[in-house]
């Protein structure tokens, strides 16, 4: 077992013995598993309007539409909003992107080596290596949800913000949300299983459950006090992919938490049976109601 391997099977056994975890082991199995598994946000690239676009084109679009010229990818992972942010913002546009993980930092650096309009640091978008004001705009994909204490993060971020300046993020809805979509069907397969396995399981404390509402955006923002709140807007939008059954157990082995469950091939069968009951010509539809967030800085 890697050190990795140990720290979210440590985690899984917290969540399974039935005590909700604290932020700072949700953090630790954050890091954890993205070095376990430095690709799970393929996923994100899969999932398409029906125009095409992912959510990293959506926004790095939105991105694009603020003007900015010094750009944070806060929280990059391995760089998938970047290939966008370099196509969509002005070419005078330098793009920085951080994230707490070395491996995913490697990734990046490795992907766009040679390419001097992005830089990629190692840190914690809890204390920013940057001065203040540093950027006209802070972009976060899947990211901002994934605090259950964010106000430290939004308190950074706007920071490292010029006056005026925009963060824009886009979040997903939460899979709770959205009862009818396949998506929760599966899931509930999945935890079918799992509490039989383990009776006393508890579901993990993965963030500020205000981000999953429109109405909780907002009062994040309030609360955080230095955003101009007259100008957030929030737009829903879904993307979606067609999946066989076969592939949607493969991306349940990419999922914080179903990854990381010491005997998970129960889990993943009762996925795949689920997916085959829902199928349609062997393909599952698979949405990601999104949002996308935008606010100025003070
Ligand atoms: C769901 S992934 C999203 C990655 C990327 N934005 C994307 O959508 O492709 C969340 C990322 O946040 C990073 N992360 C977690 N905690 C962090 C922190 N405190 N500071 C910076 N990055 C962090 C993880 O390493 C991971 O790469």
């Amino acid at each position: 077992m890697t050190m990795n391997e140990s720290v979210t099977t440590k985690f899984f056994e917290i969540v399974a013995g039935g005590r909700v975890n604290t932020a700072p082991e949700w953090q630790d199995y954050l890091v954890a598993f993205h070095a376990e598994f430095p690709y799970a946000n393929e996923l994100f690239t899969l999932l398409q309007r029906f125009s095409g676009e992912t959510s990293y084109t959506i926004l790095a679009n939105a991105a694009a539409a603020t003007g900015a010229l010094r750009v944070l990818d806060a929280g990059c992972g391995e760089g998938n909003l970047v290939d966008e942010l370099l196509e969509k913002l002005s070419t005078q546009a330098h793009v920085t992107g951080i994230d707490i993980n070395p491996d995913e930092i490697k990734i990046c650096r490795d992907r766009y080596a040679g390419i001097a309009r992005v830089t990629f640091d190692v840190g914690d978008a809890r204390a920013l290596p940057y001065p203040d004001a540093s950027f006209e705009c802070v972009a976060a994909h899947q990211f901002l949800n994934l605090f259950p204490d964010i106000q430290p993060v939004l308190s950074d971020v706007r920071r490292v913000l010029t006056r005026g300046g925009s963060l824009v993020f886009v979040a997903n809805r939460g899979w709770r949300t959205d009862q009818s979509a396949n998506w929760m069907l599966l899931h509930q397969a999945a935890m079918e299983v799992l509490k039989t396995m383990y009776p006393q399981f508890v579901w993990p404390r993965m963030g500020d459950m205000r981000v999953y509402r429109e109405d909780g955006i907002a009062e994040i923002f309030t609360e955080a006090g230095g955003w101009d709140t007259s100008s957030l807007t929030i737009e829903g939008f879904n993307v979606g992919a067609s999946m066989s059954p076969s592939e949607i157990a493969a991306l349940y082995n990419h999922l914080y938490l179903f990854a990381t469950i010491p005997n998970k091939k129960p889990v993943l069968e009762a996925v795949e049976r689920r997916a085959r009951e829902l199928a349609v010509h062997d393909l599952v539809q698979i949405d990601l109601p999104s949002r996308l967030v935008r606010i100025r800085a003070k």
